[in-house]
């Protein structure tokens, strides 16, 4: 038998598995519990990414793993479109009470976060019978046709997949770190309309109300204003991507509760389910009901053990309050980067709405400086903290251990994080 260590293991897989699934440590979980995991050699991690914003609820909770232990013991799978269970019933209705605004809602399930994307375009379409979706530059959608041809980054997601499908436009997102501001974004949209395509034939509007993969930048609050402004002015419906910043992570429930902006639908996935692949759309009970039956669906749409999962999720988050703990979580972090700029020249700005926070770096010449992110998130892995890097230039260190974190670990996990940055 091949020994079980990271490097055996490592060597076996770029032999059996494609390099386009890159991998971002090649280090093999072994076991994980809350804000720690294990590898195969028994080396312990601190792990500040969550699987990718997936465990606000951190590793294996006792709560969502009983929850799914006691599902399994019930069924595992029906096919929800086949023979239905009431779970998901009451999860929708958990979600249409939970999500911003207060009118009529309905829920559809679907598995991945890519998937809810693809979906909420075709809820939109079908909805407003046109054609167009305008996105943002930077921002990530996923990795379906759909979601690559939403995004805004070419590299790495988009490199020798087109063509994409037609009628996607993309206009700068306001980041005034690097000189957008909301006024260009807009001058953007109205030359959109002017130039590629009328505003009567926009179907939606999609953005991420903080940008996940490209880099932990907030979406102001005029732009948001001024985003559904124009879709109420012309017929186009606003899509909020929850996908990475829901259930907790910016200290409310959703990035969109720090707006006083409605979106028409919402997108979720990652930390709906606690580990398990859950996503779906939320939105406008009429709008959600343009698609004929039929049109939506999946066969492991809305998946009996992950659906139970998530009832779990929601009742840990309220119960053990964690839109406050990532408020308080946040604020630890952020005082923590704060006081080592004068020591860290390369920190170019320090970021974040809750516990969804991010350290930019960039050169004396203010460049970008990937160089550095990347011994940063070196550094630290060797320490013994797993660290996610974001951004389009890859200069953003973000933030996402779990918002169940113990003091002890995250403090254990800053001291780390203090030590790579001034190594
Ligand atoms: C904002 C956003 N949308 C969509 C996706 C795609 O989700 P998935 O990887 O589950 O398909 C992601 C994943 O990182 C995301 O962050």
């Amino acid at each position: 038998m091949t020994s079980r260590t990271n490097a055996a293991i490592d060597a076996r897989r770029i032999a059996a598995t494609p390099r386009g699934v890159g991998i971002g440590f090649p280090i093999y979980a072994e076991r994980a519990l809350n804000a720690e995991l294990w590898d195969v050699e028994g080396r312990r991690y601190i792990d500040f990414g969550s699987g990718i914003a997936v465990l606000n609820t951190g590793h294996r909770h006792p709560r969502v793993v009983e929850a799914i232990r006691a599902q399994l013991e019930r069924f595992t799978h029906t096919a929800y479109q086949v023979v239905p269970y009431e779970s998901v019933v009451s999860l929708a209705e958990r979600l249409n009470r939970l999500t911003p605004g207060t009118h009529a809602k309905k829920t559809a399930f679907f598995t991945t976060g890519a998937e809810a994307v693809e979906n909420a375009i075709k809820i939109a379409r079908a909805a407003t019978r046109r054609p167009g979706v305008i996105a943002l530059g930077g921002g990530f959608h996923g990795r379906t046709f759909m979601g690559m041809a939403l995004t805004g980054k070419v590299v790495p997601y988009k490199t020798g997949f087109g063509p994409f499908p037609g009628s996607i436009f993309h206009v700068p997102a306001p980041i005034a770190l690097h000189g957008v501001s909301v006024d260009d974004s807009l001058r953007a949209i109205d030359k959109l309309f002017k130039a590629d395509i009328e505003p009567e034939q926009v179907a939606a509007i999609i953005l991420e109300p903080v940008q996940g993969e490209g880099g932990f930048y907030a979406a102001p609050p005029a732009f948001m204003r001024a985003l559904r402004e124009i879709c109420d002015r012309h017929g186009i419906l606003l899509i909020a991507d929850e996908i990475q910043t829901g259930f907790a992570r910016t200290g409310k429930w959703f990035a969109m509760d720090h707006h006083d902006v409605v979106p028409d639908l919402m997108t979720m996935a990652k930390s709906l389910a606690g580990g398990t692949p859950l996503s779906a759309v939320c939105g406008r009970a009429e709008i959600m009901d343009a698609p004929a039956p039929g049109g939506l669906g999946g066969t492991y749409a809305a998946n009996a053990l992950a659906i139970a999962a998530a009832h779990a999720v929601l009742d840990v988050i309220e119960d053990e309050r964690l839109c406050e703990r990532a408020q308080v979580l946040g604020d630890r972090l952020k005082a923590r980067l704060e006081g080592l700029r004068a020591k860290v020249p390369q920190i170019a700005d320090v970021r974040g709405l809750g516990a969804m926070v991010a350290v930019e770096f960039a050169g004396a010449d203010g460049a970008p400086d990937p160089e550095f992110t990347k011994q940063v998130q070196t550094r630290a892995r060797d320490a013994g903290l797993l660290l996610l890097t974001c951004g389009v230039h890859a200069n953003v260190v973000r933030f996402l251990f779990p918002l169940t974190i113990e003091d002890a670990v995250l403090g254990e996990g800053l001291d780390i994080l203090a030590a790579a940055l001034q190594a």
